[in-house]
């Protein structure tokens, strides 16, 4: 595979009302940052789930451990924050929106109340753009005031997810059958899985399109705990993406 390349990252707390701890929001911009490279790097401790349970139903399919690697920066920041050399770039209140052109060349995380649990752009351009994701969704633990994970998506994964979006995947269900995410080894299926219709987790071994579904997969709906991995085929896309269209975040 490819040599890794390491993403700075920088974390912006937006529209805090809450008490603001400094200290605890940058551990909790550093808790993110490891569940992200637990994910992205197939070390998550829920991989068991797939090497022991969810892994026979795919034959052929490996999990994905991508050649990517998230840094909470802290060198080099824009002017203007209130950051000096050293400090994480972790900002409170100090940006706006979805994007800021101060913070091109670094993976931006606006983390601020929204209605949902988050967005991205399909495919970032590191030019000061960034994902969005909801304030109780970000990171896992007890949290820090407006800035605490409320179960069942307290544990970090929505950005996981949201991420995949900004490395260029599509949900895995693509359009539906027929219409594929672009991936080769993620199986077609009809639609969205969602936790809780009959079962926690949906059940193991079910179909749609003529296929086992992989709805343990990181780019599908289910609850945090139901979803514990990435295929090879889309970690290989978003190692792709890094290198054909976001060199200006790792060089
Ligand atoms: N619905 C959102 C999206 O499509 C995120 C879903 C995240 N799921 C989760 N278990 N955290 O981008
Ligand atoms: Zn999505
Ligand atoms: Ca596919």
């Amino acid at each position: 595979g490819r040599a890794n390349v390491v993403i700075p990252v920088a974390v912006h707390y937006q529209r805090l009302r809450g008490s603001i701890d400094v200290q605890c929001l940058r551990d909790q911009a550093q808790n993110q940052i490891d569940i992200l490279n637990a994910d992205y790097g197939g070390t998550n401790s829920d991989i068991s789930e797939w090497n022991n349970n969810a892994s026979s139903f795919f034959p052929g399919v490996s999990n994905g451990q991508a050649a990517i690697t998230f840094e909470l920066a802290n060198i080099n920041h824009p002017s203007g924050y209130g950051l000096v050399d050293g400090d994480p770039a972790v900002t409170i209140n100090a940006t706006r929106g979805d994007s800021d052109r101060n913070w091109a060349g670094y993976l931006n995380i606006f983390v601020r109340n929204i209605q949902y649990l988050g967005y991205s752009p399909l495919g970032g351009d590191g030019d000061g753009d960034g994902v969005v994701i909801d304030d109780e969704a970000f990171g896992s633990g007890s949290g820090c005031g407006d800035v605490t994970p409320g179960y069942p998506y307290d544990l970090g994964r929505t950005l996981t997810h949201e991420l995949g979006h900004y490395l260029l995947l599509d949900h895995i269900w693509g359009g539906g059958c027929g219409s594929d995410d672009g991936v080769g080894d993620t199986p077609d299926s009809s639609g969205p899985y969602y936790s809780g219709e009959t079962t926690f987790c949906p059940e193991l071994g079910v179909a749609s399109c003529g296929s086992t579904d992989m709805h343990m997969n990181y780019m599908d709906y289910v609850y945090d705990a139901c979803m514990y991995m990435f295929s090879a085929g889309q970690a290989t896309r978003m190692e792709n993406y890094v290198a054909s269209s976001l060199a200006v975040l790792v060089n």
